[in-house]
C-alpha cells in the first residue's frame, strides 16, 4: 500500500482525458502578449476565459505603479501583516476600499481565498451557524471547514428555501451568517440579493456577500450586487478579490460592524501567511482608482459580454440563465465538451473547461469570460470559433 494509491481513480480519469487532449493539463502560457492575448503551447491564442474582466492586468499605469514600489520598498514583504508585513500601501490600500464601499472597516488578505478562509472560520464560532448557498465556491466551504460553525446548505438561489431553514434556526436563538456570492463564477447568474436581504432582516441573521466576480461588474458605480440591488446597508460583511476586474492579485472584507478590526486578531488565515508584495498592492491601488474614474470599461465589458450571450445563444447553445460577462457554454457529456474545448483552441481561442465536480449540476461547462479589453475584431474570432465548433 503506497501513499499515492488512493490517488489513482484520478490518475485514470488524467489518462482518459489525455487520451482526447494533451493540452487539457498542460496549458503553459508562454508569452502574454497582452489581456486578451498570449502563446499558449506555441499558439497564438486569444484568452476568453482569464476573469481578466476590465482588462487591467496590461494597464500601462498599473505597470507603472507596481514597478515603482518594487523599486521603493522591495519585492516582497517577507512577514505576516501582524508581524513585520502591514507596510503604508497596505493601510492606504484598506483606506480607500473603505472610502470606495462607504464602509468603516477594511481588512486587506493576501488572496481572496484567503478572505474567504478567515473571515468564514473566524466570525461564526461552535453553537453558531453558516447558512450557504448550495453553489458558493470551493473557498467559501474550505473556510466553513477550518472553522467550527454547524454548516447548513440551502438550494441555489432560492429564498424560500432559505427562509425555511431561517424559520427553524430562530428556535434555536443562536447567531446565523447567511452567505452568497454576487455573481456566481460558474453560471454567471446574480443572487436574488434584495430578497436575501429582506429574509436576513426579517429573521435577524447576519449577511455576507462574496463580490469576487461582480466587483467592478455590477452597480453604477462598481461596488457589485449590493450596490445594484440597493442593498448595501444591509449586508453586514462583502468579501471580494483583486485577481480579477482589478488584475492582481489580493482579496478583503468591507463591513460597517466596529469590531471587525478584532478578525485580525483571531483570524489564523490572517495571521499565519505573508502579506502581498509592494508591487502587487500598488497595482491595486491604481486599478481600483481606473475602477472608479473610468466607467466606461464596465460599459465596454457589458457590451461584449451581452454581444456574446446573444451569439451563442442564436447558434443554439445551452447557456448559463442570465447575460453576464461569465457566459457558461452547458455540456451534458464530458467527452463532448472535451472535444469543443480542444477544437476551440485549434482556432486560437482560450476558455476555461470545467468538469464535474467543480461544476453545479454535475454536467460540463465550456466556461467563457468577456473582457473590456476584447477588441470588436477579437469578439468576433470568439464567435466565428464557436460558430466552426457547432457545425463542425
Ligand atoms: C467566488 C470566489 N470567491 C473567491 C475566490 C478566490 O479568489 P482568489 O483568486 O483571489 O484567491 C474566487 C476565485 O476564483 C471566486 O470565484
Amino acid at each position: 500500500m503506497n501513499l499515492f494509491d488512493k490517488f489513482q481513480p484520478l490518475a485514470d480519469a488524467r489518462r482518459s482525458i489525455e487520451q482526447q487532449s494533451s493540452d487539457f493539463f498542460n496549458i503553459v502560457m508562454e508569452e502574454i502578449i497582452s489581456a486578451t492575448e498570449a502563446v499558449v503551447n506555441g499558439r497564438r491564442m486569444i484568452l476568453a476565459g482569464s476573469n481578466n474582466y476590465l482588462g487591467l492586468s496590461f494597464d500601462t499605469d498599473c505597470i507603472e505603479a507596481a514597478c515603482e514600489a518594487t523599486r521603493q520598498a522591495g519585492t516582497g514583504t517577507t512577514g505576516s501583516r501582524m508581524a513585520n508585513g502591514t507596510f503604508s500601501g497596505h493601510v492606504a490600500l484598506e483606506k480607500e476600499l473603505a472610502e470606495f464601499f462607504g464602509c468603516r472597516n477594511t481588512i486587506v488578505f493576501s488572496t481572496g481565498y484567503i478572505a474567504n478562509l478567515a473571515m468564514l472560520s473566524t466570525l461564526v464560532g461552535a453553537d453558531e451557524v453558516i447558512l450557504l448557498d448550495a453553489d458558493c465556491h470551493a473557498s467559501i466551504y474550505d473556510g466553513c471547514r477550518l472553522g467550527s460553525a454547524e454548516i447548513i446548505r440551502f438550494r441555489h438561489n432560492d429564498v424560500n428555501d432559505l427562509e425555511k431553514r431561517l424559520k427553524r434556526l430562530a428556535k434555536r436563538n443562536t447567531n446565523v451568517l447567511v452567505v452568497v456570492e454576487g455573481l456566481y463564477s460558474m453560471l454567471g447568474d446574480r443572487a436574488p440579493l434584495a430578497d436575501i436581504a429582506a429574509v436576513k432582516r426579517k429573521y435577524g441573521a447576519y449577511l455576507l456577500v462574496d463580490e469576487a466576480h461582480s466587483l467592478g461588474i455590477l452597480g453604477e458605480n462598481g461596488r457589485g450586487l449590493a450596490e445594484e440591488a440597493g442593498v448595501e446597508d444591509e449586508t453586514d460583511f462583502i468579501v471580494g478579490t483583486f485577481s480579477k476586474s482589478l488584475g492582481a492579485i489580493g482579496g478583503f472584507c468591507v463591513s460597517n460592524h466596529r469590531q471587525l478590526d478584532l478578525v485580525r486578531y483571531a483570524s489564523r488565515p490572517y495571521v499565519f501567511t505573508a502579506s502581498s508584495s509592494p508591487g502587487v498592492i500598488a497595482s491595486t491601488r491604481r486599478a481600483l482608482n481606473i475602477l472608479q474614474t473610468r466607467p466606461e470599461l464596465r460599459r465596454r465589458l457589458w457590451n461584449n459580454a451581452d454581444m456574446l450571450y446573444q451569439k451563442l445563444q442564436d447558434l443554439g447553445f445551452s447557456l448559463g440563465p442570465e447575460p453576464s460577462p461569465v457566459v457558461a457554454v452547458r455540456q451534458e457529456d464530458k467527452e463532448a465538451a472535451l472535444a469543443i474545448w480542444n477544437d476551440l483552441l485549434q482556432r486560437g481561442v482560450y476558455v476555461n473547461l470545467v468538469l464535474p465536480p467543480a461544476t453545479p449540476d454535475g454536467g460540463a461547462l465550456l466556461r467563457c469570460s468577456m473582457s473590456a479589453a476584447h477588441t470588436s475584431e477579437q469578439m468576433e474570432k470568439i464567435c466565428d470559433a464557436f460558430a466552426s465548433v457547432r457545425t463542425a
